[in-house]
């Protein structure tokens, strides 16, 4: 389990530039998988829906495919991550996701007399403005990057965080909102990290009548309500575990925590939140008020809360995960259908000076796509002439059905190819 509590946690979180561990680069979330070559493979039908057509209306915007995806330089978005765009997961009221968001929506319903405004069908193709600008993410951070974002245009980006939206809501005169959404970051491939998935944003602004009466400076009000409501939150969905809140750094925020919950033996972030920064309130046309906001990843979530061992099944159209949960049915545990076995395969080659794991991850992901379940550097050296070489250990397995050698190999293949073409790298 210890992989699941790391699923797409908040980004925003870290203030370096880059955040490493075991000494690789691993910062955000992974990638998309392509149309040509899984559309040989049988399974493929199971795991990815038609796009209905090229045009898709996305909370009232039409949006060809097109607009999206450009061949242009200032485009980074495939084919397979506009084939995402408006499946709304979170909307459907028999998938994990969708069961999530409904059981959070109870919980405010029932604790906050059905004051909070649900939005759940913004378009997630915003500005960068709208996803940075607005939540005061400095310039040079590092989820800004064409490594980390999937940007439309320089000024257009597919959302990374349902954070994008505070400020337009609060401008449009919303005071206490939660917004639900699929939001975009490019990453590294493995179990808990995928391109796409979903967040909820919680918003709540006081005025001064609410903290005058409590003798508490409006910071303090604010802070101690927020804390308040999300462990009524925890509590709702996983009943009566510790808690711990710790100390954060967000961009939006501050003063800003993470708040842990003790579950299944050990501590586990369940989401991000603060004080609103109070500059964010002034270009929204609220400076009067004072506002918490927390931001939380559904896929972690229900990943524990229905026990769904890899992020990829929650795009899976296969009956045998699919009729395992229904409306209002919220943490049944899924009964894994056999596992079956991965087959391994290691590259290696030197790399060049723009080399990123991210952009390796969506090549090999946009050929074999959700057959992909890990991608893992295993060795790096560089040698006396300064040149550095990396070997990568892809495992393929699928989730629903045994693969052929013949395929894998296939699929290698294509892979050792395209990643030589794509990246410019040297095979060894
Ligand atoms: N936007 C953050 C992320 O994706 C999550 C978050 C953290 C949202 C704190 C918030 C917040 O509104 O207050 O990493």
């Amino acid at each position: 389990m210890a992989v699941v509590s790391s699923a797409h946690s908040t980004i925003f979180s870290k203030t370096s530039l880059f955040h490493h561990i075991n000494g690789f680069k691993r910062f955000s979330f992974c990638l998309p998988f392509s149309s040509s070559a899984v559309a040989s493979l049988s399974s493929k039908k199971k795991w990815r829906q038609p796009v209905a057509s090229s045009v898709l209306e996305l909370g009232g915007i039409k949006i060809a495919k097109d607009d999206v995806v450009r061949d242009d330089p200032t485009n980074n978005v495939p084919d397979t991550i506009f084939s995402k765009l408006g499946l709304q997961l979170h909307r459907r009221n028999n998938h994990p996701l969708g069961i999530l968001k409904n059981g959070i929506y109870e919980y405010f319903d029932t604790n906050f007399s059905n004051m909070f405004h649900k939005f759940d069908d913004l378009c997630p193709v915003v500005s960068v403005k709208q996803n940075f600008d607005d939540v005061l993410v400095p310039a040079d951070h590092v989820s800004r990057s064409y490594n980390d974002t999937y940007y439309v245009d320089s000024q257009t980006v597919l959302r990374c965080h349902t954070s994008a939206h505070q400020a337009e809501l609060l401008r449009r005169g919303h005071t206490h909102f939660l917004v639900t959404g699929d939001v975009y970051r490019r990453d590294s491939i493995d179990s808990t990290h995928y391109p796409v998935f979903h967040q909820m944003e919680g918003v709540r602004v006081f005025t001064p009548d609410n903290w005058e009466a409590s003798g508490l400076d409006p910071t303090s009000y604010a802070a101690e309500d927020l804390k308040k409501s999300l462990e009524g939150l925890a509590r709702h969905l996983f009943g009566a575990v510790e808690m711990r809140w710790i100390d954060a750094y967000f961009p939006f925020t501050n003063p800003s925590y993470e708040l842990e919950i003790y579950f299944q033996g050990k501590w586990m972030e369940v989401l991000g939140c603060g004080v609103m920064e109070q500059e964010i309130l002034k270009i929204s046309g609220r400076s009067n008020s004072v506002a918490w906001a927390f931001g939380l990843g559904l896929e972690r979530l229900a990943m524990v809360l229905f026990d769904i061992p890899d992020i990829r099944l929650f795009w899976s159209t296969d009956e045998r995960f699919t009729s395992q949960f229904s409306e209002g049915q919220m943490g049944v545990k899924f009964k894994p259908f056999s596992k079956y076995p991965p087959c391994y395969k290691d590259m290696s080659f030197w790399i060049n000076d723009s080399f990123t794991e991210n952009n390796l991850c969506e090549v090999i992901r946009g050929i074999a796509g959700d057959l992909i379940e890990e991608v893992s550097l295993i060795d790096n050296f560089t040698n006396k002439k300064g040149m550095t070489s990396h070997c990568y250990r892809i495992a393929y397995r699928s989730m629903e059905r045994s693969l052929t050698d013949e395929e894998i190999n296939d699929l290698q293949w294509q892979v050792r190819e395209q990643v030589q073409n794509k990246l410019n790298v040297v095979l060894r």
